[in-house]
């Protein structure tokens, strides 16, 4: 549901030494963390996502830079630009998401509830429509 897909704020400890930013599994994330990865070194004008999950839920992080990512239901779409350290973006399954607008120093660091597995993604567009309207009777 995008209603469910909220920016939530990390505990943020900052004083002149710089930012640390904590996430922990019983304040931020409620699924069991099966996988981390990042994404660096994205090219300017590239885009990313295009595709949704069935099962997988994430929080989506910027550590660094920026970039816009847009949810979509099926029915509407959200756009969240990401560029503080401290605030992740809450991705249920059955969202369409595209990332788009990286800057050259961007990280988008990525908390996973499942292991890597193909056959959870949807990447086609009328797919995700098609298995929304048989999700939803
Ligand atoms: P994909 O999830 O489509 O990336 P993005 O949403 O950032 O555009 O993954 C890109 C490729 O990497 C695709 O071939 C699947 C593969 N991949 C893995 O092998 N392991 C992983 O943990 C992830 C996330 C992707």
């Amino acid at each position: 549901m995008l209603e469910d897909c909220k920016l939530i704020e990390l505990q943020s400890l900052g004083d002149s030494r710089g930012m640390l930013n904590v996430i922990e599994y019983a304040n931020e994330i409620h699924f069991p963390i099966k996988r981390v990865y990042f994404l660096t070194k994205v090219p300017s004008g590239s885009e990313r996502g295009g595709h949704a999950h069935k099962i997988l839920q994430q929080l989506i992080i910027c550590p660094s830079g920026a970039f816009d990512i847009t949810l979509d239901d099926g029915e509407s779409k959200k756009k969240f630009t990401l560029s503080e350290s401290h605030i992740g973006l809450k991705v249920t399954p059955g969202i369409w998401r595209e990332m788009s607008n990286f800057s050259g120093d961007a990280v988008c660091l990525v908390i996973a509830s499942e292991l890597y597995d193909e056959s959870d993604y949807i990447r086609d567009y009328e797919e995700f429509k098609a298995y929304l309207s048989k999700a939803q009777p």
